[in-house]
């Protein structure tokens, strides 16, 4: 077994073979009914990720084949410095022989070097070998979230009429951006992506981030250059043509069966009024009369977020699947590695 390492945009074209052989084994244990994406289009994703966005990869090799793999990452912004992004992965052929435990190794030295001195990971309620190795390594879970699907065939039409004529137009503009962020408005969308720092976050101790025009604008190269598609619903008060809420989904045209939920936020003081209902309508109606191959939306929710679960229980979505966020203080990892 050999370990090798690269920035996301700078592998080989044998390295993202092999990682995106990995991804589709993990996948498969992960969602085993969602289709993963070819190379072709992974190897694009993975050359255009911003350059604000530091992503270290880990592969560990046996016989020409990646067998584990590592990640770490963080965005170059003033936020969070203490913070570093992780995940690991081990094929499931390869487990409980040590492979975790290496590239912890060569995670937890990456973070030492860097002075980020904890690590954000993830489990899902399906796979709990991700689980029993969060806990032998004195990870902490911090936060839950509910991962669910709204089956299409199921949205009640009435419903949907009934939030969009409750919807408060009077004071309120509906509108939507198609694509690419229109350049004029950046820097108010980028206000509007503030409002995600009032979303639950449990235990996790994360700093509030200020989104830039500039990162938007990277995001939006990367997007483009994907041919991943979006759509944002945004909402504006007609008084002082500020925007006051959005909801964003987004799918890729290879795989429109399902189609992603992205974030929804309303600004605090314009809670209350029916802003996201009326967002969350306005989008459903929209993929129901524009997007006739989608199945289903999949969206992510803290379970501790009442106001955005009542909308989505209320629209149709149920429960699919557990998400753990946890949070590992890079002392303790080294406790551990040196046990
Ligand atoms: C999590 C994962 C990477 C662990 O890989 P691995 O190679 O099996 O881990 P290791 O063999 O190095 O085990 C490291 C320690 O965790 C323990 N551990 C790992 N899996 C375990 C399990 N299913 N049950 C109990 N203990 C487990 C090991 O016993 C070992 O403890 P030790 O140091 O006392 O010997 C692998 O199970 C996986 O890919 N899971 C799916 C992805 C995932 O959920 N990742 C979560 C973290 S981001």
């Amino acid at each position: 077994m050999h370990i090798s390492s690269f920035l996301i945009q700078e592998g080989r074209d044998s390295d993202y073979a092999a990682l995106s052989d990995l991804m589709d084994v993990m996948r498969a244990e992960r969602v085993p009914d969602e289709p993963s994406a070819p190379l072709s289009e992974r190897q694009v994703a993975w050359r255009s990720v911003p350059e604000l966005y530091r992503i270290r990869t880990w592969l560990a090799w046996e016989d020409g084949q990646a067998v584990g793999r590592a990640e770490a990452g963080y965005p170059d912004v003033p936020e969070n410095a203490h913070l570093l992004h992780t995940l690991f992965e081990v094929h499931p052929a390869h487990r409980r022989r040590g492979l975790g435990r290496t590239l912890l190794a060569e995670v937890v030295t990456y973070a030492e070097t860097l002075g980020r001195r904890s690590l954000l990971l993830s489990s899902v309620s399906n796979v709990p070998d991700g689980e029993a190795f969060l806990q032998r390594i004195g990870a902490r879970p911090a936060l839950e979230m509910r991962v669910s699907r709204l089956e299409l065939a199921d949205v009640d039409a009435g419903l949907l009429d009934r939030w969009l004529e409750a919807g408060p137009a009077a004071d309120f503009e509906l509108g939507f951006w198609t694509g690419v962020y229109p350049d004029e408005h950046l820097e108010d969308i980028a206000r509007l992506y503030d409002i995600l720092n009032t979303a639950p976050r449990g235990e996790l101790e994360v700093e509030d981030v200020r989104t830039s025009a500039e990162e938007l604008r990277q995001r939006d190269r990367s997007f483009a250059a994907t041919g991943q598609r979006r759509w944002v619903a945004y909402a504006l008060e007609r008084a002082s043509g500020r925007f006051v809420g959005f909801t964003e989904l987004d799918w890729h045209p290879a795989r429109p069966g399902t189609l992603s939920q992205g974030a929804t936020g309303v600004f605090p003081e314009f809670r209350g009024r029916g802003l996201g209902r009326w967002l969350k309508a306005a989008m459903l109606r929209r993929v129901m009369l524009e997007l006739p191959e989608a199945r289903r939306i999949e969206t992510g929710n803290a379970q501790s977020n009442a106001p955005m679960l009542a909308i989505n229980v209320a629209l149709g979505f149920r429960p699919h699947r557990t998400l753990i966020n946890w949070q590992l203080e890079v002392e303790q990892a080294r406790r551990y590695l040196d046990g």
